[in-house]
């Protein structure tokens, strides 16, 4: 099975021999994977019937139903998280993985790539009683991902730390990706607007003082 970069590196992320409880789970790739190299067990779980059947056919290929469990529900309901398990989402937007993670009993550990707004996931998790332990940046098939494991308890940000991340601020790939990112956007936007491009400088200004 070839697991794509994206997914490797999450699995780097995943405590090893812990319970995995992956929403959204798709295909089960990560779950096949880290029953396979990482000795965790898994509960898959997807809102949608056909993805949670793929899931089932491919964990049934790789003879692995004793150590990954399937659930067709929606988030985490219907789950009995445990403090130690490890919750991963990944692949989903910002606002359903809020609505997930505020509708349920969570565990110490999160492990979470968005597909949008990252600024925003770090507040809603921060304020949940979280602090961010590893922040990684990578492209997969020239697409930017940022992955982010989260545990339980308290550490002070700044608002620098929640717009960029703690880490990935003084990441070099990130701060460049970023640079071009925003001195792309800013060419792009109308002279006349003058409020957003000034955002955009500020934006830029901040990450490099902060440096
Ligand atoms: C883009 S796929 C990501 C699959 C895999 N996690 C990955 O990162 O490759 C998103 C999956 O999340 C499922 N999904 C979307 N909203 C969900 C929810 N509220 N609860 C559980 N699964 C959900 C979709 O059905 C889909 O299979």
């Amino acid at each position: 099975m070839n697991l794509s970069k994206r997914l490797e590196i999450v699995a780097t992320l995943v405590d090893v021999g812990s319970r995995v409880i992956d929403v959204g789970c798709d295909h089960a790739y990560l779950d096949i994977y880290l029953t396979k190299n990482n000795n965790n067990k898994c509960i898959a779980t997807d809102i949608n019937k056909s993805a949670l059947d793929n899931a089932i056919k491919n964990i049934k290929k790789h003879r692995l139903g004793k150590k990954i469990e399937t659930k067709l529900t929606i988030g985490l309901s219907n789950i009995d998280v445990k403090s130690d398990d490890n919750i991963v989402i990944c692949g989903l937007g910002t606002r359903t993985i809020i609505e997930i993670l505020h509708s349920n009993v969570l565990s110490d550990t999160l492990i979470i790539s968005s597909n949008n707004d990252v600024e925003k996931l770090r507040r809603a998790v921060i304020s949940l009683g979280y602090y961010i332990d590893s922040e990684i940046f990578l492209f997969d098939k020239d697409i930017p991902y940022i992955i982010i494991k989260f545990k339980k308890g308290d550490k002070k940000y700044k608002s620098i730390d929640y717009i960029f991340g703690p880490i990935l601020k003084n990441n070099i790939e990130y701060r460049n990706y970023i640079n071009n990112k925003y001195k792309k956007i800013i060419k792009s936007i109308p002279m006349k607007k003058i409020n957003i491009r000034l955002k955009y400088r500020l934006l830029l200004l901040r990450l490099k003082i902060h440096h």
